[in-house]
């Protein structure tokens, strides 16, 4: 577990890092309270990551920016590390305020923690996300304590 409280899981490891920043969209083309998956590749057939964007201002205030609001997670269920959706971008309950694993019906909330489901107390892998220019940015991200 990290300094936040944060218990990412085995499963939810990525085989593979992109070793530079990447530009995953604009900030535009993101909705509010909307989450949309991405695929990054890189130069070998092996190289990918998927994840996961979440524009959620479900507890905006006049203080909040749109970086705030955004949240960031590797793909993979902390359950058996498969992808959450089934459909593309479909990520999220009815309410908009939790996303849900379609494999087993595990649901987490904005800090990526399960707290519904089989793998409950455990958590999505979250990436640090940046804005430039308008656009969302994936750094390179430090190393997950849960890979050791
Ligand atoms: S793989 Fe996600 S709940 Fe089982």
């Amino acid at each position: 577990m990290d300094e936040s409280g944060h218990n990412p899981s085995a499963n939810t490891v990525p085989d593979w890092w992109p070793a530079e920043a990447r530009q995953i969209c604009a900030l535009a083309d993101m909705p509010k309270n909307a989450a949309r998956g991405f695929t990054l590749t890189g130069p070998t057939a092996r190289d990918r990551l998927d994840i996961i964007i979440w524009a959620n201002h479900e507890h905006e205030n006049e203080h909040d920016n749109e970086s705030a609001a955004l949240k960031g997670f590797v793909n993979k269920c902390p359950h058996m590390g498969l992808p959450l959706e089934t459909f593309p971008d479909r990520f999220l309950n009815a309410a908009g305020d939790r996303l849900i694993c379609s494999a087993h019906g595990a649901r987490f909330d904005a800090g990526g923690a399960c707290v519904s489901g089989p793998c409950q107390g455990a958590s999505l892998y979250r990436l640090d996300l940046r804005l430039e220019g308008g656009m969302i940015i994936l750094p390179p991200q430090k190393p997950n304590p849960a890979a050791d």
